[in-house]
């Protein structure tokens, strides 16, 4: 059985504790999408662990992880995650396979980047300056370099050597920085190709091998629907797919393969970076679920814009990712609220809205409409069937399944995997 988990938001909603979760019942959890812009967070008895590319499932014995064809693979973040790993005692050998077919993001992706980021100043998307817009560039463009070409060292060199040449002409002449040293990056590169080599797999035979022959698979989404560059808040995405769709050419599996579709949903709703977000709270409020949810970016540390939850926009991403169960996280951090408000409707110059826009105008325009709910004043921690919760959290869980026609399967209490109840 093939399982998919999507960021229901605009990421960040806790995908890395629910996979680590469901990772246990699963032989194989694979990415099929972003890169190091990710920052996936498991904590296990106390201890954090932060998780940029490589799977969640990684923590849990056994478990064998997919970095696939959709993934773009920064060799630095890379092999700085194995060795973290490893000082955890957790070794990835015979457990890591990386798709030949993806993407490498280069040095000068990321200062393009973060330089490009700076020239349009307030027009800036905020991205994570991880170069992950670039890479997807260059393989939209055709001339990306892939993992399989770390296998030819001369055509490496050849390919290096012309997006070079391009890159440091813009570079040096637009952005008035230093020129690359291609011969310092093919070392770099082919270092790393020793170091990654005993990982670089067929993925796409792999998983669809072990799919044939029946086994559990987890797949796991980065980002969140509505940072995806189709059906995002464009232009304010990421570059990439994260919705369900994603997966599928992100992994070269087959949509028939994928049984379910679980939609990892915050409580309440975050976005790091600018771009619409029509729930967003400026008022004490927004710092209340900040400050309770210790909502600071796990990848670049910014603090995360905060606001109720928005019903319009899950209802959105329910329909677009075919999610027909969410996984709701930081319920914890509206325990103490006297009362929690949920956005049930948009509107727009006094006209409802009938739909998720897709126009900054429009998208930057909304005015919400929110229902009130008495909160429940009371800690959940040990609670761990779904029959035992206030009746005030299941009228609250009444709302979101009724709007969104998703069913709340498994509610996380806490970063900790054992503060979790499956339903
Ligand atoms: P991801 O990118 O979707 O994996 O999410 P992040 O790891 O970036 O951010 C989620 C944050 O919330 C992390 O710090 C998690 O440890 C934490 N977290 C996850 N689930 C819960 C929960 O149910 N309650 C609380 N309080 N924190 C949680
Ligand atoms: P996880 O997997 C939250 C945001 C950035 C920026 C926009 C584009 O941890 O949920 P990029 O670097 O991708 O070009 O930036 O997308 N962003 C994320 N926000 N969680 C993430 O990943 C994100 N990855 C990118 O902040 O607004
Ligand atoms: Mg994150």
């Amino acid at each position: 059985m093939v399982t998919l988990i999507v960021g229901s938001q605009w990421g960040d909603e806790g995908k890395g504790k629910i996979v680590d979760l469901l990772s246990a019942q699963n032989e194989i959890v694979a990415r099929y999408q972003g890169g190091a812009n990710a920052g996936h967070t498991i904590v296990i008895d106390g201890k954090k662990y932060i998780l940029h590319l490589i799977p969640s499932g990684i923590l849990n014995d056994g478990v064998k992880c997919v970095i696939g064809n959709g993934v773009v693979i920064d060799p630095i973040a890379l092999t700085k995650e194995i060795e973290m790993l490893s000082q955890n005692g957790i070794d990835v050998k015979g457990r890591l396979f990386i798709s030949h077919k993806a993407h490498l993001i280069m040095p000068y992706h990321k200062l393009l980047d973060q330089k490009h980021e700076s020239s349009i100043a307030e027009n800036a998307i905020g991205t994570t300056g991880r170069g992950i817009g670039p890479a997807y560039i260059d393989k939209a463009k055709r001339a990306g370099i892939r993992i399989v070409d770390l296998l030819d060292r001369q055509s490496f060199e050849l390919k290096l050597r012309q997006n070079i040449d391009e890159y440091n002409k813009i570079l040096t002449k637009v952005y008035d920085t230093d020129a690359f040293d291609p011969e310092q990056i093919v070392d770099t590169y082919l270092n790393f190709d020793k170091l990654i080599d005993p990982y670089i797999t067929d993925t796409t035979s792999y998983l669809n091998n072990a799919i044939s022959e029946g086994k559990n698979i987890l797949i796991e989404g980065a980002q969140g629907a509505l940072l995806d560059i189709d059906h995002g808040t464009y232009p304010y995405v990421t570059s990439s797919n994260p919705t369900s769709g994603g997966a599928c050419t992100g992994l070269g599996i087959p949509p028939t393969a994928i049984s379910k579709i679980i939609g990892i949903t915050k409580a309440y709703c975050t976005r790091v970076g600018q771009g619409p977000f029509p729930s967003e709270l400026f008022d004490e409020m927004g710092e209340y679920l900040r400050k309770q949810g210790d909502e600071f970016g796990s990848t670049t540390g910014r603090s995360r814009r905060c606001g109720w939850l928005d019903l319009v926009a899950l209802k959105y991403s329910v329909m677009i990712n075919g999610i027909s169960e969410i996984a709701l996280t930081k319920l914890d951090v509206l325990d103490e609220l006297d009362e929690i408000k949920i956005c049930n409707a948009y509107t727009v110059n006094g006209h409802q809205l009938k739909y998720f826009p897709v126009d900054l105008p429009t998208l930057n325009n909304i005015e919400c409409e929110y229902i009130t709910l008495k909160g429940w004043k009371r800690s959940l921690k040990g609670i761990n069937n779904f029959n035992d919760l206030p009746n005030e959290v299941k009228d609250y869980f009444k709302i979101i399944e009724d709007f969104t026609g998703a069913k709340i399967s498994i509610i996380s209490l806490s970063p900790d995997r054992n503060d979790t109840i499956i339903r």
